[in-house]
Parts: C-alpha cells; structure tokens; sequence
C-alpha cells in the first residue's frame, strides 16, 4: 500500500529511483513521484496514473540530482492525482508517506491557523509542514523530525530530503515497514528489501517507532524514545528472487504457473518426503492443551483459513474459530491462554491482520504467523513462523501465496492431530502421501488453460457469476468469485451449495453462469442435486471435478473442466488454479489489467 524509496547516491539517481519504484509498483499505482536535489533546490517530477507516465516525464526532463526519494500511490486521503502524488513538499522539505496519518485533521487545522496553505488533499502535507515549522524554528533536520514525530498518530512510513542537505534522508516507521540497504557508497531507504534488491543485498529493518538518520557514510538508528539503537544488518535473499516477468504476458500468469513448483518447495519445508513424515514443528504451546484455534486474516488470505478450518477440524478434532482481521481487532473476542492462534498472511504486513496478532498475544494466547515474506512485521512478531515459501509474489491478486498457505495449513493440521493423539503413523502418512501428490496433480489442472480460456470468453459476457461448493470446495467458491470481482469486475458470489435454495437460487436464469466446484467426497451426490436445481432453472453450468461427476450429473453442461482424481481431502489445493486462470482469462479477455486491478494494492498496511 504506496511504495517509498530514498536514495544518497554517487551518481544521479533518478534511474534507480525508477528502478526501485518498478519493484514497489505493486503496493500501489494510481500515481508516481520523485524528488531529487538540483544544485541543492528540491525539485519534483508528479505524474497521475501508472509509472510509465512518471517515466515519459523523466525523459523528457531528466533530473540529474544524486540524491533523491520517490512514491508510488494507492490513494487513501484524496483523489488520485498529479496533486495528490508524492514527494509532498514545503519549501524546506519533500517527505514521501506510506500508510495513514490519523491525526491529521486536527494537525491540519492547527497548522492552517498558523499560516500553512495546503495544497492538496492528503494526509501527509502535515507531515512536511510539521517538519517545516520546527526547521523555520532553528531546529536541525535531525531535531525538527525528531519533534515531529512525535505529533503524529496512525500507522505509516516516511522518508524526509532536505533543501541543501545533500547528505541526508531522514525515514521512520511506525506501523508500516521500512527498510535501510547498505551499499558501496551509497545507501538507501525503502518499504522492502525486493525494491533495494538490484542495488544491494544487505538491509536492516526499522522496528516498530524507530526512526533512522541516514548519510553515504551509514545510519543511525533511534527508537521511540529517541535512544540510539543497532539494528542488525542482515543478508538478504531478495535479489535472487527476480520480480521478472519472464515469457508470460503478466505477473499473475507466470505466479499461476509457478504453483507446483512452489507448493512443492512448501510442503517440502514441512515434510520429510523420503520418511513421508511430517518434519518437528516447534509448537509455541503444547499442542495437547490447547483448547480452541483461532484463525485471522484478510481476503485470499481469510479463504485460506476457511479452508484450513475444515482440515484442522477434521483431523485434529479441535474447534476452529476464523474471522477477518478487520472484524477480530475491534470486536473484543474472548480469548484465552488455552487458545492458540493462527494468522495468515502473504505480505506480513496487512494492518488489521497485524493488529489481531497483537490483540489475541496482548490476551495471553500464543500465535503462529503463515507468512510468505520472512522479513515482515507478521512473521517477526508472531511466536512461531510457518513460513510459506512461494516466492515474491507480484501480481496483486494472491494466487501461488494461496496455494502455499493452504500447504502449509494442511501440514499443521496434521501436526496439531498428531501431536494431540488423534491420528494414528498410518493415518499420517496416508494423509502426507495424498498431500505430496498434489503439486503434481495441479501441474496436470494448468494444462486444462485453453479450454478455461475458451470458457472465459462466455463468462466474459456475464453480468454476474455464482460460485458453488460444499466442505472445503465452499471456501474454494468464495475464492473463486473474489478472483474474479478483484480482476475482472463481474459481480460474482460464492454459496456453500446448500444454501443455493435460502435464497440464490432467485437469481438464477439463463444468463447466470454458475461455476460448481465439485470434488470427488462424500458430499458429491449432494452438490449433483443442487445441480439438478440449476439446470431445472436454466443456468448455465461450468463443472470442476472429476469426470464422474459430470456423469452423476448427467446435464448439459455449459462447460467441463475435468480434474484429475484427487483423495477427498485436499481437492482445494489441486482446483484452486482452475479458478484461478477463469478469472485471469476472462481479466485479459476484457482488457482488463490483471496484474493491477484498479482500486487495488498488494500489502494493504492501512485499515
Ligand atoms: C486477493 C488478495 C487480497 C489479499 C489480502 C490479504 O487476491 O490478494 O485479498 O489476500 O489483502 O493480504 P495478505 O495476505 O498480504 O495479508
């Protein structure tokens, strides 16, 4: 949610700006900026919409300044536009912001009555003219930053340059993260190791209300209460992981194709595939004690846990409570120390998911964190990491982040049953067997893409699309029709199929796709009836599942995506790209762009 950059370089550093905003693009893109210093006078380059404006701007001016910060938007406070975009500036300073400053209509009012003029809509002009007045004050940079800080309240990141400081970036952290790469002679700020990662592999991260002065010579941490602190500079493994698009047409593609070989690499961390055993999990809390599991988290993220809610039920026989982070933050629940609590998330850094971390430890209850990125705010705090290992994950739709989480649930569901007496060596290993299968059987699913891309030419033409399933498969249809709202903006909803009749079912006539995922399980013949009861009605039906469903059904089908036998229990890890590749096709098929869906950003660090 917005990219920020700041660069102190030995060369003109407007192309790397641009550079380290590609990599950061994905946090948000409705507009870009950079300011540089000009012979020491602050200068500004603003464009609405995407990069590539920013970048027709810069070629036709180029900036030669060495030192420099740069933005990426997503817009929160005001509409997206060149007035809107960062660098905001005062005369003494340009200051780039990620995240929510939720004190800013107060701070605003003050600073108006004291003679500012606001030029724009956002929340972060507060943050530059707050700087500004304790500057005007006599104070140094380092002082007035210092000062200011101190007056803002929300969650947010940010990066000062100064007028005529040409060895000097100020950035803080709080609540949205920020990191600090060192390199030959040049150092540098941004909102995560992958944007610094074509210029330098060793970064340290600001923790929670540190703020950082940084010179070409290093940088010097504080925290909240402005004592000098060490942060570790760590190695990190960012730069192998290439955010290149490779021969595929978009991001979401390439990550679609990429899921074998990442839920592979997944499930490997938490099997030892030769012994078909699952690895030494180390529990925060003694698994037979615990009470209740509690699963929180956002979006694609929150289907995940839905999913992992019937595993983990299933198998280990303890009640499963999930909700969204958003809802669990500020409801109160009741939680104990008994209960443990298991948060998902693909960037670690998604606000309300990080709160509800710190609610439900805040209580006494220990958490495991399933996050993609190891170095986020999630996966620090949480007590134990369950890692999942499916790479950057750069198109704003989570596609492989998802598949992964769902390997990694599955394995602690496992574990947890184990671990509580209630699953016997055989059953596991019955289990981890089906388990392994599955990168493999989703690998045969991708080849299916032509005949998806032949059926999303019809859902294409839709006004509004149902998604149906019963166990598992249901948290499959509530992401199936989320994939295709976020991408292709066709109204679309997931029902467990039961409920089909308590309502739905009113919508359905012959111009309603309805796409039912039904795997081989016991539940089978009933989504057949339900079915029955859309034909019956004249809706049009595009089938998932093996081909002996389409023969229980015995229907004309609108569409036939046949599946390959799959154990009852993780059909959703070998489906979930089947509707994954609908909604990409019937995205790219409207011209829609599905790398960055409007209205979207990846890593949402505000409420
Ligand atoms: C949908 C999507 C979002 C994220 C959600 C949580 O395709 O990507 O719904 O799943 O914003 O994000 P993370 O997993 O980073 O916490």
């Amino acid at each position: 949610m917005c990219g920020i950059v700041g660069i102190l370089g030995a060369k003109p550093v407007a192309p790397d700006v641009l550079k380290a905003l590609k990599r950061l693009e994905y946090r948000g893109y409705d507009s870009a900026g950079i300011a540089t210093l000009e012979k020491g006078r602050l200068t500004r380059l603003r464009a609405e919409g995407k990069l590539k404006n920013l970048e027709a701007k810069l070629e036709a001016t180029p900036l030669s300044g060495t030192i420099g910060i740069g933005h990426t938007r997503w817009a929160t406070h005001g509409k997206p536009s060149e007035t809107n975009a960062h660098p905001h500036a005062s005369p003494r300073l340009a200051v780039v912001h990620n995240g929510i400053i939720e004190n800013f209509r107060a701070l605003r009012e003050e600073l108006i009555a004291r003679g500012h003029q606001f030029a724009t809509e956002t929340d972060t002009e507060v943050a530059a003219f707050l700087v500004d007045d304790e500057l005007a004050a006599g104070k140094s940079p380092v002082e007035a930053v210092g000062a200011a800080l101190k007056r803002l309240r929300g969650a947010f990141a940010l990066v000062y340059l100064f007028e005529g400081e040409e060895n000097l970036l100020i950035g803080a952290r709080q609540g949205a993260p920020l990191a600090v790469g060192y390199g030959d002679g040049e150092m540098y700020l941004g909102s995560d190791a992958l944007a610094l990662a074509p210029f330098t592999e060793r970064i340290a991260y600001l923790e929670e209300g540190d703020w950082v002065v940084v010179t070409r010579e290093g940088a010097v941490f504080r925290d909240a209460e402005d004592r000098v602190v060490k942060r570790r500079i760590i190695h990190s493994a960012a730069g192998g992981l290439l955010a290149e698009k490779g021969n595929y047409r978009h991001f979401m593609a390439k990550e679609i194709h990429e899921q074998p070989e990442v839920v592979g690499h997944t499930l490997a961390h938490y099997i030892d595939l030769s012994a078909l055993r699952l690895r030494p999990f180390a529990w925060p809390v003694d698994p037979a004690g615990i009470s209740r599991v509690s699963i929180i988290a956002c979006g694609t993220a929150y289907m995940a846990g839905l999913i992992g809610k019937y595993w983990i039920e299933r198998f280990a026989r303890l009640p499963v409570e999930i909700d969204v982070a958003s809802e669990y933050r500020y409801r109160e629940p009741p939680v104990e120390a008994r209960d443990l609590a298991i948060v998902i998330s693909q960037s670690g850094e998604t606000a309300d998911t990080l709160a509800s971390l710190r609610y439900a430890q805040a209580q006494g209850a220990k958490a495991i964190g399933i996050v993609n990125v190891p170095s986020s705010s999630i996966a620090r705090l949480a007590d134990a990491a369950a890692p999942t290992l499916a790479g950057p994950e750069i198109g704003v739709a989570s596609t492989k982040a998802f598949t992964c989480q769902l390997a990694a649930i599955a394995c602690l569901a496992i574990g947890l049953a184990r671990a509580r007496g209630a699953m016997s060596e055989s059953e596991e290993r019955a289990l981890l067997g089906e388990l392994v299968a599955a990168p493999g059987l989703l690998a045969q699913t991708l080849k299916l893409e032509p005949q998806i891309e032949h059926i999303a030419h019809r859902l294409a033409r839709a006004r509004d699309v149902l998604y149906l399933g019963r166990g598992p498969a249901y948290p499959l249809a509530l992401e199936g029709a989320l994939k295709l709202k976020e991408l292709s903006y066709i109204h679309a909803e997931g029902y467990a199929a039961g409920e089909l009749k308590h309502g739905p079912i009113a919508l359905i006539d012959e111009d309603m796709p309805v796409v039912v995922i039904a795997p081989r399980d016991a539940l089978l013949e009933k989504t057949v009836s339900n079915m029955q009861e859309v034909a019956a009605r004249g809706g049009r039906i595009i089938l998932i599942g093996e081909a002996h469903a389409a023969e229980e059904a015995a229907l004309e089908l609108d569409g036939f995506l046949p599946m390959p036998e799959v154990g009852a229990n993780f059909a959703p890890i070998v489906y979930a790209a089947t509707v994954q590749m609908l909604a990409y096709h019937t995205a790219v098929i409207m011209g829609k762009d599905a790398d960055q869906p409007r209205n979207l950003a990846k890593s949402v660090t505000v409420e």
